[in-house]
């Protein structure tokens, strides 16, 4: 057989996940791609760390992710390291070595998402004929599990989507359920969610919305094709909740999710924000718990559409970083960048005298 060689960048939650599936499934992923996925560079910050998956035999082990992004035998990056700083120049280095990149990180994709498809494009025109495109892909950086960014990149192209609601965030989500079903306290909850690999490096990112904010700005790029300042989109997090505002939700039948929200008000304006926000028994929303993510997509013609599953954790998201090698391995052409039917639909920050 041909071979496909990884190099992963970040052997934590997800990084872990990513192997540990790869190798317990290589038979089936050689007669889905044709050729033997050898994992053959990791790159960890700490290497003396024990860890809770198998290194695979061969694999050579790394704190420079410089090692894995020149290894000229290595074909595809996956970066599952997290942050903005060093993973913005390993991904980009990569790429420009001709590397394929599958990356789970949605605060990458959130600040630099145009200039990658820039870089990507120019990469793949400077290449020769006949030579195989570079591709990048990023289904894990929305909603873990949830295959959203290739819904939104394969379903919706001959549609016009309107709205984009939803609980975006499985750390808070599962947070929010703990102290509202389990009355737990704000700082037991944040615990619990952090053991479970649900919460970011830094959990300010998930308690402050700005987890959330980030996927909601990559799903406006991919629905709206907008290109949205993160810091504009009004972004209110979970940290002032108290078991109070639970017990008044509860009074007036519902509960409190925190949604983030991005909708047309006309056919050119499109708005946004990320708030903790009541949500009524009956609706579907109030059901969604623990670190479940559901998004609701209204569009012209499929209409209202509900997206639910994992949307944090090591084998959700996991699973999403290796459908993506696996397209990354059979050649699968990369997607359209977004929807050009709503070409000329603009951001507007002032929106909360038109609701
Ligand atoms: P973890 O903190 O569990 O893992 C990060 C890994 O990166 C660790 O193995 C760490 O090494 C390694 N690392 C950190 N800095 C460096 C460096 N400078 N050089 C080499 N390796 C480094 O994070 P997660 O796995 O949870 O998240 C990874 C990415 O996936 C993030 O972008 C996150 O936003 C995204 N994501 C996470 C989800 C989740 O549910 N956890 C869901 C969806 C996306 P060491 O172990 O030695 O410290
Ligand atoms: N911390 C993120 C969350 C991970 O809880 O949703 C998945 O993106």
């Amino acid at each position: 057989h041909a071979t496909t060689t990884l190099g992963i960048v970040g052997g934590g939650t997800v990084g872990g996940g990513i192997v540990s599936i790869l190798t317990s499934n290589a038979p089936l992923f050689t007669t889905m791609t044709g050729k033997d996925l050898l994992i053959t560079r990791l790159a960890v910050r700490d290497t003396s760390k024990s860890r809770d998956f198998i290194t695979p035999e061969g694999c050579k082990v790394t704190d420079d992710f410089n090692d894995v992004i020149n290894d000229p035998s290595v074909d595809t990056i996956v970066e599952v390291m997290g942050g903005t700083t060093l993973a913005k120049d390993c991904v980009f280095r990569a790429l420009k070595n001709g590397k394929n990149v599958v990356t789970a990180n949605k605060a990458l994709i959130a600040a630099y998402l145009p200039e990658i498809e820039s870089l990507v494009k120019s990469v793949n025109e400077d290449r020769n004929e006949g030579t195989k495109p570079v591709e990048f892909r990023y289904e894990a950086a929305v909603c873990g599990g949830i295959p959203i960014i290739s819904s939104m990149q394969g379903d919706y192209v001959g549609d016009e989507v309107e709205m984009i609601s939803g609980i975006i965030n499985g750390c808070t989500n599962y947070m929010l359920t703990s102290m509202d079903r389990d009355g737990l306290s704000y700082d037991e909850s944040l615990q619990g969610a952090s053991d479970l690999g649900y919460a970011e490096a830094d959990p300010t990112l998930d308690v402050g919305g700005f987890d959330a904010r980030s996927k909601l700005k990559i799903l406006m790029r991919l629905a709206f094709g907008v290109d949205v300042p993160e810091d504009e989109i009004s972004c209110k997090g979970i940290t002032d909740l108290t078991k109070e505002d639970f017990e008044y939700a509860s009074m007036l039948g519902g509960t409190i999710k925190l949604l983030g929200v991005a909708k047309k008000l006309s056919s050119t304006e499109v708005a946004a924000f990320v708030s903790p926000a009541y949500v009524a028994n009956d609706d579907v929303l109030a059901s969604i718990s623990g670190a479940t993510n559901a998004v609701e997509v209204l569009s012209s013609n499929l209409q209202a559409t509900t997206y639910s599953g994992q949307g944090a954790g090591r084998y959700p998201t996991a699973n999403s970083c290796v459908n993506d090698i696996i397209k990354v391995c059979r050649g699968d052409v990369n997607p359209l960048p977004f929807n050009s039917k709503q070409e000329g639909v603009e951001f507007v920050n002032d929106f909360k005298s038109k609701f």
